[in-house]
């Protein structure tokens, strides 16, 4: 029998897992509201994240990302949350993001990373010298971070945008 997930779901990972695209699509699947974080604080801000860091600051950031989630918490009705790639860095953002709902953890390779984002010009963290060095490390670093405050982790790398959906709806469908 086909059931419906009860509860939010939240993708989290790495920039340029798919947490966007995947968002868009599960909730058309799901024909839950999309709530995009990066989106939401440039709006809020009036301007682009790369600006955001450029003015204010990365710190400033984050903490416009935590002060949303405590926002978003309180909202009604069945979301999909996709969040920025950095949000579950911060220890005070893992039980807010796990009280939003099941967290999804879309992990990638660092050079599906790279061959996704190399043109990409909008990620403050990626810009530069050496884009494959700095995904490398930034991705180790916060690998338990991800991992902790996943609820379900599904390796995409190889997977087609339908499969991760998929995957996502079968994985949540099991809870
Ligand atoms: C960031 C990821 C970005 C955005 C900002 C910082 C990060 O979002 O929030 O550039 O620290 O990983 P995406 O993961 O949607 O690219």
């Amino acid at each position: 029998m086909k059931r419906e997930p009860r509860e939010n779901v939240v993708l989290i990972g790495f920039m340029g897992c798919g947490k966007s695209t995947m968002g868009i699509r599960l909730s058309y699947r799901l024909q839950y509201i999309l709530e995009d974080t990066d989106k939401l604080i440039e709006a809020r801000a009036g301007m682009p994240v790369r600006e955001i860091f450029a003015s204010e600051g990365e710190e400033a950031f984050r903490e416009m990302e935590t002060q949303l989630l405590r926002k978003l918490a309180e909202k009604k009705g069945p979301r999909v949350y996709s969040v920025g790639g950095g949000t579950p860095v911060r220890t005070v953002n893992r039980p807010l993001l796990k009280k939003l709902g099941t967290v999804v953890y879309l992990r990638t390779r660092p050079e599906t990373v790279y061959e996704r984002l190399k043109n990409d010009t909008a990620r403050p963290l990626l810009q530069g010298e050496d884009p494959l060095g700095k995904i490398r490390s930034l991705m180790a670093d916060r690998e338990t971070a991800y991992a902790e405050t996943a609820d379900v982790i599904l390796d995409v790398d190889e997977m087609t945008p339908d499969q991760v959906v998929e995957s996502i709806l079968w994985s949540i469908m099991q809870r």
